[in-house]
């Protein structure tokens, strides 16, 4: 087991946030169809999570599945569905076991499969009372889709328009608990966002690594956590 040397576990980040970009560009480079690349992102995805529940994060999000995913070819939305579905009913009790409690933000939508629904219900349920990690998967996710609908609960809710503040839209967020991300990782050599947790990400540090996601392994998560912790996070402020 790597056990994160470098990293000082005192000051972790509370939130850290995952793209797991470059699937089809490994499978590409193999020869292989997109799809493979998905596959063997599993991999990848569980060895972050062990990871990130072995040296005690509280909060790891990861980007499955956008608002602009259903562009994709119809084959490649088929399978990403099939695929979450499946990686959730093999994977979800293992989770259980490390004390993970798994969540998901997006927006519920009519063409997520039922019974994808139907799954991602139960992994959550199964795992609602866990205390150590808390494993989020955006799933039919975009970060503007989510300050939307967060205004439209605002309206629904009545507030007048002159006690509307940060707090009371934070409150209808996807997860009004869900902590500021204070470390986001990209994948693939990709530098933007890419509509990823907009709300949550105002002062993120960010880190992009050229590796492809069916390459990270828990050890470029702490790398990234070291270079984290080694900037000088200020808020708009001054520290010196
Ligand atoms: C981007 O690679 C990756 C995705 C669209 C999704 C990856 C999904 C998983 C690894 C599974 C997650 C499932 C759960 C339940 C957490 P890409 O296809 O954009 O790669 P490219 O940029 O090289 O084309």
């Amino acid at each position: 087991m790597d056990r994160g040397a470098g990293i000082d576990v005192t000051r972790l980040p509370t939130h850290v946030a995952c793209v797991m970009d470059g699937n089809g560009r490994w499978a590409q480079a193999r020869g292989l169809p997109r799809t493979e690349g998905h596959t063997a992102g599993e991999e990848a995805l569980i060895d972050t999570v062990e990871g990130a529940a072995e040296i005690g994060l509280q909060w790891l999000t990861v980007y499955a599945f956008s608002t602009e995913n259903w562009r994709r070819p119809p084959s490649e939305v088929r399978f990403l569905m099939g695929f979450n579905e499946s990686l959730l009913v093999r994977r979800s009790h293992e989770l259980h076991e490390q004390n993970v409690r798994i969540r998901f933000v997006g927006r519920p939508d009519a063409r997520i499969p039922r019974r994808v629904r139907a799954r991602i219900d139960e992994a959550v349920e199964l795992t609602a009372a866990n205390t150590g990690l808390t494993f989020t998967v955006a799933f039919n996710y975009g970060g503007r889709a989510e300050i939307v609908d967060a205004a439209a609960g605002l309206v629904r809710s009545g507030v007048p328009a002159d006690e509307v503040d940060e707090a009371a839209l934070v409150k209808h967020l996807y997860d009004a608990e869900m902590p500021e991300v204070d470390l986001m990782i990209r994948t693939s050599g990709e530098n933007r966002l890419s509509n990823f947790l907009l709300w949550q990400m105002a002062y993120s540090e960010l880190v992009f690594t050229d590796t492809l996601w069916p390459d990270f392994r828990r050890r470029d998560l702490f790398d990234a956590i070291c270079i984290y912790q080694a900037r000088d996070r200020r808020f708009g402020g001054l520290n010196r």
